[in-house]
């Protein structure tokens, strides 16, 4: 098969499905004592969705984004991403996987300290290996484009991570999430370091650039609500409360979402 059928096969079967996430039987405790922090029947969330998730402070908002971008993995049950097993890939698919289709900003932004900024996006795009820019001064350009966007000067491109202010760090792993033109995007408060301009400003490149992309978004800003068609809570996906999960689809009377 030569590069351009190789390349339709993958554009027909980015258009072929309609389920990005699908959470099934899921289970999560962090120790074998203990009883499980999260616990989902079903959760399922359509291609291009975007869900705004809230919960308080220690309800397993972070330890739910985790699983869902394979840095934990499930006590039991499984969670398919893109309709493939995800949880059930080794170690080194799943990474693949997460480096290809997924933009992940972390609550402590995990960004390499020691790396520049520049350095720490082109290592998003060089394990991606997706193909999106011919050579680095591609992704320079895309770099600068997006810090500017997200209004962090040109100047901190060379500065390490490590001597970056929170709020800058922050934005810095918001650019590295975006960089790659993700499937999925996983977003956990992206926005509590930031002040109202550039707050607005990230949610304004965020909606251009996750147009396509299905997004799970965490915060506690009550004021991001009013950007997500959907809201679901924690405490109702958790099959404790008896409230599990049916569909995210949009057109359904689904308990799990509100419409904002
Ligand atoms: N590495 C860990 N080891 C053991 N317990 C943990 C670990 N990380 C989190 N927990 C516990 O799991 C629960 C859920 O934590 P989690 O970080 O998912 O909450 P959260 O909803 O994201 O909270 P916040 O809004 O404060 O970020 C908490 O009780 C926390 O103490
Ligand atoms: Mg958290």
């Amino acid at each position: 098969m030569d590069l351009s059928e190789q390349k339709q096969r993958v554009q027909h079967r980015e258009v072929e499905f309609t389920t990005a996430i699908e959470v099934t039987n899921l289970q999560f405790a962090y120790s074998k004592k203990s009883k499980p922090i999260l616990d989902i029947k079903k959760w399922q969330i359509s291609k291009g969705e975007h869900i705004f998730l809230s919960g308080p402070s220690g309800s397993g908002k972070s330890t739910l984004l985790n699983l869902l971008c394979g840095t934990l993995t499930p006590s039991k049950g499984k969670i398919s991403l893109l309709e493939q097993p995800f949880s059930s890939l080794s170690n080194r698919q799943r990474d693949t996987f997460r480096a290809r289709n997924i933009g992940v900003v972390f609550q402590q932004f995990n960004l390499i300290p020691y790396l520049s900024v520049a350095q720490n996006i082109n290592a998003a795009v060089y394990f991606a290996n997706k193909g999106n820019f011919k050579n680095t001064k591609e992704v320079t350009a895309a770099t600068y484009q997006m810090l500017n966007r997200l209004q962090l000067s040109d100047s901190l491109l060379h500065a390490k991570a490590d001597a970056l202010s929170i709020g800058q760090q922050q934005r810095v792993a918001i650019a590295r999430a975006l960089i790659n033109d993700p499937q999925l995007l996983i977003i956990d408060e992206p926005t509590s370091a930031l002040d109202t301009d550039a707050r607005d400003s990230f949610m304004s490149l965020l909606k251009d650039v996750a147009a396509d992309s299905t997004m799970i978004f965490v915060s506690h800003d009550e004021a991001m609500k009013s950007y997500f068609e959907h809201h679901c809570s924690i405490s109702q996906l958790n099959g404790s409360l008896g409230n599990s999960a049916s569909s995210s689809s949009k057109d359904t009377t689904n308990p799990m979402q509100e419409r904002v």
